[in-house]
């Protein structure tokens, strides 16, 4: 067991990848501002080494360097906690920027359902899809609402993931919503993980409305006028999304709630043109939204309209979830080469939910970016730490490693972070740590 001191010394790293210098874009995306060993390989006062004290970074270089640092600083080695990191890579923990965290049941059947021909909007059509999961979501207890997001959670943080984003959505009546924010809420207290919960009322028509003339909108005002309020007075969520999709809610739908959402003080962030081209990525721009998600039938118009806002002060970042399309067996993926090449920030997460992506493990989300999406694997690990900590509005105190920012860091067993995304499905962690304390420890794993 490691002892709980205020302080914390990682040596003997290969490399850390520090993310060090703020959002990427463009050709800074493949940039992971990387320490590397010195000549003299192993343990040498050369070697990158990371220090943190009462849960932040208080040191970042060369061994020699962070050792004076925490002495000049009076820090004594009876409060530092030494961790071998046995020339593995250092890197900030990965963030998971979107996931539908709590939910209960499974949807395997429609696997099934999908392979014999029936497409994904139509089984929602239908009344199943995200409707089945509403359906056991709203009768699930507290109870087993947590356990189940605790397990989850559990799986995320082996997988080096430090933070994510979890959004309501399966409840769709306000109790319910209110009910998956408050328990998000809750697991984010009890930790290790973060979340950054989301607001997502309009995931999809509740079973309430689906039979009135005009249903997409009577929902939609029942979120705007009944559930909003309540949900900023809860005060839980940061942002609110929406599934903005032709046939779900359309483009002048979204906007109606995203620009009452950002009058109320909420952040915006939306499931953008997904399955169909629906001016998801251009409402997104125009609304400056933390976050367009998706992007798989993005028009070269959406992507102007991201470029531009890249150019801006608060870059709309693009996320791309590149699990979930390839669940769904879209015919295509995110053009994730097309968004960077046009200086957009991408950030990457799982998706992880019952439907389109029940995956909780961020380094399959990093491997994908890299084998489907064809982003280097720098680019794929900005995607997951500094560019995801962007997309959540967090990039302040997350995503790098750089002095007064959270001690939130992952440990690997490979020396290289460019191995990362090529062990595929093999979990590569070695250990987590979270606001400087040890987290997570692998029994010695391959690399
Ligand atoms: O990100 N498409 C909308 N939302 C989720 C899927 C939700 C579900 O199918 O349960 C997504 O893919
Ligand atoms: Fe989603």
């Amino acid at each position: 067991m490691v002892p709980d001191r205020p302080g914390l010394l990682v040596h003997n790293a290969a490399e850390i990848a520090t993310l060090a210098g703020g959002v990427r874009r463009g050709s800074t995306q493949d940039d992971v501002a990387l320490l590397a060993s010195g000549e003299s390989g192993g343990g040498g006062p050369d070697d990158p080494a990371l220090a943190a004290y009462e849960g932040r970074i208080v040191a970042v270089g060369r061994l020699e360097d962070v050792e004076a640092q925490l002495a000049e600083m009076g820090i004594s080695e009876s409060a530092i906690t030494r961790l071998d990191a046995r020339h593995g890579t250092v890197t900030p923990g990965l963030i998971d920027p979107h996931t539908h965290l709590l939910f209960a049941g499974t949807r395997h059947a429609e696997v099934e359902l999908r392979q014999r021909g029936h497409s994904y909007l139509e089984i929602l059509a239908a009344g199943g899809g995200i409707l089945q999961t509403v359906r056991m979501t709203r009768a699930a207890t507290d109870d087993e609402l947590l356990d189940h997001g605790r397990g989850w959670l559990r799986e995320m943080l082996s997988h080096g993931v430090t933070t994510i984003e979890a959004k309501s959505g399966y409840g769709l009546d306000t109790a319910t919503e209110l009910r998956l924010l408050a328990l998000a809420g809750r697991l984010g207290v009890e930790g290790p993980v973060e979340i950054v919960p989301t607001f997502l009322g309009a995931h999809a028509v509740a079973p309430e409305f689906r039979d009135k003339p005009n249903a997409a909108e009577a929902h939609l005002d029942y979120v705007i006028n009944e559930q909003l309020p309540q949900v900023v007075e809860q005060g839980i969520a940061k942002s609110c999304d929406v599934f903005c999709e032709r046939g779900v809610f359309e483009a002048s739908l979204a906007r109606r709630l995203l620009m009452a959402a950002r009058d109320a003080g909420l952040n915006v962030r939306l499931h953008a043109d997904q399955i169909q081209p629906s001016d998801g990525a251009e409402l997104a721009s125009e609304l400056g939204a933390l976050s367009a998600d998706h992007l798989g039938s993005v028009t070269d118009e959406g992507i102007n309209w991201l470029a531009a806002s890249a150019s801006g002060p608060h870059p709309t970042v693009a996320t791309l979830l590149p699990i979930a399309s390839f669940y769904l067996a879209e015919k295509h993926d995110a053009p994730a080469r097309r968004l960077i090449e046009a200086g957009v920030p991408v950030a990457v997460g799982t998706d992880f939910n019952p439907g389109t992506s029940p995956a909780p493990n961020a380094q399959l989300a990093m491997a994908f970016a890299v084998h489907r999406l064809k982003m280097s694997a720098a680019e794929s690990l900005s995607a997951m730490t500094i560019n995801a900590a962007a997309a959540l509005g967090i990039a302040a105190s997350h995503g790098s490693l750089e002095v007064g920012k959270h001690a939130d860091l992952a440990i690997w067993t490979v020396d290289s972070h460019a191995l990362l995304p090529y062990w595929l499905g093999a979990n590569l962690v070695r250990s987590v740590v979270k606001r400087g304390r040890v987290v997570y420890a692998a029994d010695d794993t391959p690399g």
